[in-house]
């Protein structure tokens, strides 16, 4: 199974980096996959009420990007360190507007396994939704969401096969002496100033160097190249039920940070709203601790209006390892808190900020250069 799948994924890859002809192949040894490894048949029994190894992450987002290939479509963004491949989910709708990104990624800690599920569960009700609810579909009109289901592949393994609380990537250092770094205090964002340790024995080793993990480049190097159009980076975490705003590496204030508060505390309403969980909201430093190197901090700082961090449940009693009973809720009420994020997001820019305003000043220039040349 495990060579199969090696081939299955380097096939892949060579058809997403345009290699189109090999595409037959791959859908044939993705038909002897799915009906004679595959413990659910196809996307209907796909169960989002339940944890999933990586194989089956796998497979799960080449089949629903064959089934809604006019709006999902997966991309390669890097290797990990033990060579497997990362694969991103664009969810995007055809259409002639300029479109803003957001950015949403799940499983930078391997043993928080509510993430990844939230990811899932997050492009499945897009999925499923976004031809009759108007409110998906007016953020789809503006936006596309980009989603990492797993962005430390070779860590979450890691948690399935030998210790299910490991929480680092799995690099080795020092000549095989200790294995793992933290992928959230990797980032260019005051790399290991404050709350991350250098010792590679460490749960918040900082790695060798500033984005020295081959993960952690992959996703700065495609946020980076789009952080013109990137509005909102979301990153998903457990537990602690929080919402976090930059930053982590100083006390000191955000350029939006009211807004960014305001933006967070409604989300949290609404989140409440559906099933009662309580989340505090504010910046990483103030409410939960000092960190450096978080993505998030990175992505604010490169530019990125919004971006949040989210703790997911529980408050303590299951911690890391999050029953499958209580996955359904939990994602339930977060997706209330994610789309009211993007509501926000989306009515901040199009209403009110200069895309709007350079338009209607084009247009009204352009009607005053018309009457003018009249005369
Ligand atoms: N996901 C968190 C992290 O990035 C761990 C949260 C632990 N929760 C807590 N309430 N201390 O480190
Ligand atoms: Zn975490």
């Amino acid at each position: 199974m495990k060579p199969l799948l090696g081939t299955l994924c380097l096939l892949g890859m060579l058809v997403h980096s345009g290699l189109g002809h090999h595409r037959s192949l791959v859908q044939q040894t993705q038909k002897l996959v799915d009906t004679t490894v595959t413990p659910w048949r196809s996307l209907e029994t796909y169960s989002y009420n339940k944890y999933h190894r990586m194989e089956e992450i796998y497979q799960w987002m080449s089949q629903i990007s064959e089934k809604y290939p006019d709006v999902v479509t997966q991309h390669f963004l890097g290797m990990t360190y033990e060579t497997r491949p990362m694969y991103y989910l664009k969810i995007s709708q055809p259409s002639d507007n300029t479109k803003k990104i957001i950015w949403m990624d799940c499983g930078i800690h391997a043993r928080e396994w509510i993430a990844p599920a939230f990811c899932q569960w997050f492009v499945k009700e897009i999925l499923q939704n976004y031809r009759d609810n108007s409110r998906i579909r007016r953020l789809l009109t503006y936006l596309d969401f980009y989603v990492l289901p797993v962005l430390n592949i070779d860590g979450y393994i890691y948690t399935w096969t030998t210790d299910r609380l490991w929480r680092k990537s799995r690099s080795s250092h020092d000549d095989g002496a200790c294995f793992g770094t933290d992928l959230n205090r990797n980032f260019n964002s005051s790399w290991c100033s404050i709350g991350a340790s250098k010792n590679c024995l460490d749960e918040t080793f900082c790695g060798a160097g500033p984005v020295s993990e081959p993960e952690t480049k992959a996703v700065s190097g495609l946020i980076e190249s789009k952080k013109e159009d990137v509005l909102c980076f979301l990153t998903i975490h457990s537990y602690g039920q929080l919402i976090l705003t930059p930053y982590g590496y100083t006390k000191n204030k955000s350029s939006n940070h009211e807004e960014l508060i305001q933006v967070g505390q409604k989300a949290a309403n609404a989140l409440k709203a559906k099933h009662g969980t309580n989340y505090r909201v504010g910046a990483s430093a103030d409410i939960l601790y000092a960190l450096s190197g978080s993505s998030r901090d990175w992505a604010k700082d490169i530019g990125i209006p919004f971006a949040y961090t989210f703790e997911l449940r529980d408050n303590g009693t299951y911690q890391f390892v999050l029953p499958e009973d209580q996955i359904q809720d939990t994602c339930e009420e977060t997706m209330e808190a994610v789309l009211s994020i993007l509501d926000d997001v989306y009515a901040k820019y199009w209403h009110s900020n200069s895309a709007g305003r350079v338009t209607s000043t084009t247009v009204a220039l352009s009607l005053l250069v018309a009457f003018m040349s009249l005369f």
